[in-house]
């Protein structure tokens, strides 16, 4: 949620509609020493390997790189390893303690397990080295070039166009230039005790158009360059900031940063991950050849991983092996979250789960915002307003749905406040440069904030969650992590001063980026102690929302995507917004529903409901200024809408839950750009106006207001079927559809089989013995395939097989029903007594004499002609439904269609 009430009071009072993102209020390249000291420069000619010093060993090459006017010496290190990466880090040489990114970012395990080089080849110019089975890297020496083939072709050079920059650490000088040892912005100055230590790095794609990812921004899928038309002019940046108001599209940085970029071309994916946490401006520029791009950081080392699987589900792969894959989400957390800034009291919370009940749409979750502390105090309560917590969250409870409560980072510098008492006397809290705890400006005036980079720090706040030390909380309530970037109302561009001292005399210049990431991570730890003293077999996986971001999140929790607006063109960059997520590993991620600044008209609320159901994690939420907007405000026909689109997303649980199954275990996205499933489509390569949901479904939202026909992009080489009707859509690639009001176009794609639980629910709880409907769309080859993934919903049991994961296959007119096997992962024990009470086939052959199914060898049932859905639209006859299988959804079993 947003800052400072008062401005915005004052906004609405002059300028009620106009967006306000204070461009003066962020610093621009130029504006920055360290970016515009780099951004022409031309340094990488002065830079060359000493063929003597090059020594192999095994699987990592060291050199030294010189910079023979300047007589610097660097040390460089390639190392291949076998998880499909290879690494390239440059540091100062000898070593001056530079700082690199703590190891508990990113997972262990990878690190020893390396893949050894042959030198293929070497001159007094130039040294080639393969490894793993197609990747080769080729050193030139003079100037230092560094190119990488994967398959056979050239997929990355690095210093190419000699932009490599690296600034040693320096005595300083009486004639140093300006920016070199103080800079000051709107009154902050930055004292750099350090001095310049900057990095440029110079990465060029070869023959690729596309490079995706580097969030988090407002803009395009397809990065578009940065030497074009304002706000184009400008390198994208990587500064995790609480941005207020921001535009939809602009290539400023927002909450989040992940430096992972991907390159995407036929026939090849290659995927970079500059690992540092500096603050970090990355150029694009293309010609008809490649794709150039400048990677410019402000401190820290280069740690370059690049991932040569070739492929961008490879790439991922690789990835996850560095930073790690999804946690597993609360199936809870899927449902519909309702969230308001803010639902003002018990009775106010009462009436809104009574309202989703009287109007028979069911939800999840229901949030609090910062109003229902003492004072912005978090962890407690506002008494008069919330006087009995526990008996409010266990009504809740009683209905299967829980309750989420906001806790920030910054701690309100107040003696009689137990957390700012106790961190302070032990020593949490991040220093300012003269070493005293840093006082900054957040929601409750003057505060204190935990330096949650320390582990020691961490576990202490973890420990603060259970339910005795928080006290009001039960094991229904879970937790939402706001303005981590951090964001400080009176600091430098709304955040914390760059000298300030962190655990370990790190400068908060070095580790800006992971503030977010590690304090989400201390809240989590918090969640899952609490779990597992409340159960200490299983525990409870932790839920928590978190705003800012870096690498590693995703195994942490949720992100979404901070303060929009409730504008078309918000919703409709929301979807690469969360397709670039997606691509960078951190999948679980959503956009508010409706906007979160202004008032939202029923329209746009209806369209974002329709594709809302869509995203990874599904809340709506507004701003404190806003008009009420539970979803039944909005008057009976779009109610009804709502509801219906709100059902859709419940009856599509199943499915979404096993496509998180395969991103906790494979690091595959939620949400797919259409490029992901069809690699080799060069038309799709920057499509953004819809997606895919997991391999099986595409999605098309309607982006403007008074939209009655739309043009849908249907790739060829596959079937598609109406997920309204059924029907098989004859058209081929782009074709024009009627749309209406009550739903926004939705197809299966033909080869896919997709779970679904279709009784009308109030909640994911309500839903647990359920029994499943498969839909399966038939391809070319009448053959189609997929999964369905069932474990408690809730606690670590899983990661001790009790999970049931069944493979569903359809070919020669069979529906098979097997245990799903994948490699490297034990099978699941658990049985489970739920039924597959119906199976829907689109796309058989036309047969006069009609078909039927013999289940299990026994009992022969017709298929019939009826609607796809049992939630959907009646009068759709294009589905052939075979009811009442009634078949164990956790045994073998065949169903054998054969004509009537
Ligand atoms: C899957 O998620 C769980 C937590 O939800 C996590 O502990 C586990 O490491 C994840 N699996 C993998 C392969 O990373």
């Amino acid at each position: 949620m947003g800052r400072r009430v008062l401005r915005s009071a004052i906004l609405l009072v002059f300028c009620a509609s106009a967006l306000a993102f204070k461009e003066h209020e962020f610093k621009k390249c130029a504006q920055t020493s360290f970016c515009s000291r780099n951004r022409n420069v031309q340094q990488g000619a002065n830079f060359e390997i000493v063929p003597a010093s090059i020594v192999l060993n095994t699987a990592t090459l060291t050199a030294t790189l010189i910079n023979q006017p300047a007589s610097k010496h660097l040390q460089l290190t390639v190392a291949s390893h076998a998880d499909g990466f290879v690494r390239v880090q440059v540091d100062e040489s000898p070593s001056v303690g530079r700082y690199q990114v703590p190891t508990d970012v990113l997972i262990s395990g990878w690190e020893n397990k390396k893949q050894p080089f042959t030198e293929t080849g070497r001159t007094s110019s130039k040294l080639t080295l393969a490894t793993g089975e197609d990747t080769k890297v080729e050193l030139t020496f003079q100037p230092f070039t560094l190119a990488i083939m994967v398959k056979g072709q050239p997929a990355l050079l690095v210093n190419s166009r000699n932009l490599f920059n690296f600034e040693h650490r320096r005595t300083k000088q009486d004639n140093d230039p300006a920016g070199y040892w103080e800079e000051t912005w709107q009154g902050h100055t930055d004292s750099k005790p350090k001095g310049p230590e900057a990095m440029s790095l110079d990465l060029v794609f070869p023959g690729f158009q596309h490079v995706y990812g580097i969030p988090e921004r407002a803009t395009a899928l397809s990065l578009k360059a940065t030497n074009g038309a304002a706000p184009y002019g400008e390198p994208y940046r990587l500064y995790n900031l609480d941005v207020f108001e921001y535009l939809d599209d602009h290539p400023f940085g927002l909450y989040g940063s992940i430096p992972v970029m991907l390159a995407h071309k036929k026939g090849l994916t290659v995927g970079v991950f500059w690992l540092n946490a500096a603050e970090m401006f990355v150029d694009v520029v293309k010609s008809r050849s490649e794709v150039g791009t400048q990677w410019i950081a402000e401190s820290g080392i280069v740690d370059l991983f690049v991932f040569t699987g070739g492929s961008a589900p490879g790439v991922l792969a690789s990835y996850a092996k560095v930073a790690g894959t999804t946690a597993l989400p609360q199936l809870f957390s899927l449902g519909y979250h309702q969230c308001r800034w803010n639902y003002k009291d018990e009775a106010d919370v009462k009436a809104v789960d009574g309202g989703f009940d009287s109007h028979e749409i069911p939800y999840d979750v229901l949030w609090l915002d910062i109003e229902h502390t003492n004072g912005k105090r978090y962890l407690t309560w506002d008494s008069s307003l919330f006087p009995s917590p526990v008996a409010m969250q266990e009504d809740l409870a009683s209905r299967g749905r829980q309750m989420v409560t906001i806790v920030d980072p910054h701690v309100k510098r107040d003696h009689s406040y137990y957390i700012f008492a106790e961190a302070e006397q032990q020593g949490h809290y991040v220093k300012n440069k003269n070493n005293n705890d840093f006082d900054g400006w957040c929601w409750p005036g003057s505060s204190s904030y935990l330096d949650v980079t320390s582990p020691v720090v961490r576990e202490w706040w973890a420990a603060q969650f259970t339910v005795d030390k928080y006290k009001g909380s039960t094991k229904h309530l879970y937790i939402w992590n706001d303005m981590n970037e951090p964001s400080v109302f009176n600091g430098p561009e709304i955040t914390m001063p760059k000298d300030n001292l962190h655990f370990g005399g790190v400068e908060h210049r070095d580790n800006h980026n992971l503030y977010g990431v590690y304090y989400h991570m201390g809240t989590a730890e918090g969640l899952k102690l609490r779990g597992s003293q409340l159960d200490p077999e299983n525990g409870d996986r932790p839920f928590v929302l978190s705003r800012a971001f870096f690498s590693g999140t995703q195994r942490v929790g949720p992100i979404w995507t901070g303060d929009n607006a409730a504008q078309w063109s918000h919703l409709k960059v929301s979807v690469p917004m969360l397709l670039t997520l997606g691509l960078t590993g951190l999948p679980n991620s959503g956009a508010d529903v409706g906007g979160f600044f202004g008032n939202p008209d029923a329209e746009l609320m209806t369209r974002w409901y329709q594709l809302g159901i869509y995203y990874p994690f599904f809340r709506g939420h507004a701003h404190l200024e806003t008009q009420r907007r539970e979803p039944w405000l909005f008057g009976p026909d779009h109610t009804a809408r709502i509801r219906a689109a709100i059902r859709g997303r419940y009856a599509l649980m199943p499915y979404i839950y096993t496509l998180f199954r395969f991103a906790n275990t494979t690091g595959m996205p939620i949400l797919r750009p259409l490029w992901f499933e069809f690699p080799e489509a060069e038309d799709l390569f920057a499509v953004e106006e819809e997606f895919m949901v997991g391999p099986g479904m595409l999605v098309k939202p309607i982006t403007a207001p008074g939209v009655s026909s739309t043009d849908v992009i249907l790739p060829a080489g596959a079937r598609w079927y109406d997920a309204a009707t059924g029907a098989a859509v004859t058209a081929k690639n782009r074709h024009r559809v009627q749309v209406t009001m009550d739903a926004i176009p939705v197809y299966y794609r033909g080869g896919h089989i997709v779970p679904r639980r279709e009784r009308p629910r109030r909640s994911t709880a309500a839903q647990a013995s359920d029994p499943y409907t498969l839909v399966v769309a038939l391809d070319d080859k009448s053959e189609a395939s997929g999964s369905l993934y069932v474990d408690d919903g809730h606690s670590f049991a899983f990661q001790r097989g009790l999970y049931l994961h069944r493979s569903f296959s359809f070919s020669n007119l069979k529906l098979t029903s097997s245990v799903h096997v994948e490699p490297g992962v034990p099978d699941g024990t658990l049985t489970v007594p739920t039924t597959i009470e119906r199976v829907v086939f689109l796309g058989l052959p036309p047969s006069r004499r009609g078909y039927k199914a013999l289940i299990g060898g026994k009992r022969s049932e017709p298929l019939e002609a009826g609607p796809l859905s049992m939630v959907a639209a009646p009068g759709s006859e294009h589905a052939l439904v075979l009811r009442k299988p009634d078949l164990p959804v956790s045994h073998d079993w065949v169903i054998e269609i054969v004509t009537a």
